[in-house]
């Protein structure tokens, strides 16, 4: 038994996952599970499955309205994500993105918006930004709203940063160390740390007591995330990072074209599908 073995068993999987077993999973080397879900049909399936946080991303507006950025994803969209999520789960936490324009201005700002996402459920919520968010990170942390910070590729920034580039390369290094300290004496919870090169993440793992989780970012980080219609296989072409878990767009199709083709050859509905009286 090696001693990373140990301090996995010393970790009581939880019954309910709260904020505090974030930095104690992390201690234990327990590997943290994420996965988004915006809805409630997915939400359910995927804490049966086992993971310990679910992500309302602003991806919903990428993966479910059809938008090709986050950034026409608006407060109204994301409250009534977190809300269908939020119903349909118990065991897993629920983080919920504040999307773009809702916490940037101001710390006012991104409590009034902050607060409309714990009251339809969510356990915490994310913004994206390095120490100039952090005054806001403490306001929230504060008042008693979880939060969970983003680096590295901030897709809410896509037209600052010049589309998904990897971040944190050479001299930025220090400075995403420097931007998830400050995130973490500001009171984060986690930091989620995408498209950032695999050494960098260890270096700012390593620097924090708080969890990294994963996107792009290699296998040294604390968790990883993943957006469900990625690592389903929802769509044929997917970002090099991501892994095809299954092939559910090719499913679906199938079913879907088995359907069409009985109801119109007329196999279906068959006897087992109606009652005669
Ligand atoms: O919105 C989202 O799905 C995210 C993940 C990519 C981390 O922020």
């Amino acid at each position: 038994m090696t001693s990373e073995d140990t301090a996995q068993e010393s970790f009581k999987e939880p019954k309910k996952w709260r904020m505090h077993h974030l930095a104690m999973a992390k201690q234990a080397g327990r590997k943290l599970t994420m996965i988004t879900a915006y809805d409630a049909l997915t939400a359910p399936i995927f804490e049966e499955a086992g993971v310990d946080m679910i992500l309302v991303g602003d991806s919903y507006g990428n993966v479910q309205l059809g938008y090709g950025s986050t950034i026409p994803v608006l407060m109204e969209d994301m409250e009534r994500a977190t809300a269908a999520v939020a119903r349909c789960v118990n065991r897993p936490i629920v983080v919920a993105d504040l999307p773009f324009g809702a916490y940037e201005a101001n710390s006012q700002v991104a409590f009034d918006n902050a607060v409309r996402l714990i009251r339809v459920g969510a356990n915490a919520v994310k913004l994206e930004g390095g120490a100039e968010v952090a005054h806001t990170v403490a306001l929230l942390t504060q008042a008693g709203i979880p939060v969970v910070g983003h680096l590295g590729f901030t897709p809410q920034s896509e037209n600052a940063l010049g589309g998904p580039r990897m971040q944190g390369r050479g001299e930025a290094k220090q400075k995403m160390i420097d931007d998830a300290l400050a995130l973490q004496a500001a009171g984060a919870v986690a930091i989620v740390l995408e498209l950032v090169p695999a050494p960098v993440a260890k270096a700012v793992t390593d620097a924090l007591h708080v969890p990294t989780i994963g996107i792009g970012a290699g296998p040294d980080t604390d968790g990883q995330v993943l957006v469900w219609a990625d690592m389903a296989g929802m769509y044929e072409w997917v970002p090099s990072f991501v892994k095809k878990f299954t092939n559910l767009r090719e499913s679906l199709k199938d079913a879907v074209s088995a359907y069409t083709e009985e109801v119109k050859d007329g196999s279906f509905p068959g006897p087992d599908h109606y009652k005669t009286n």
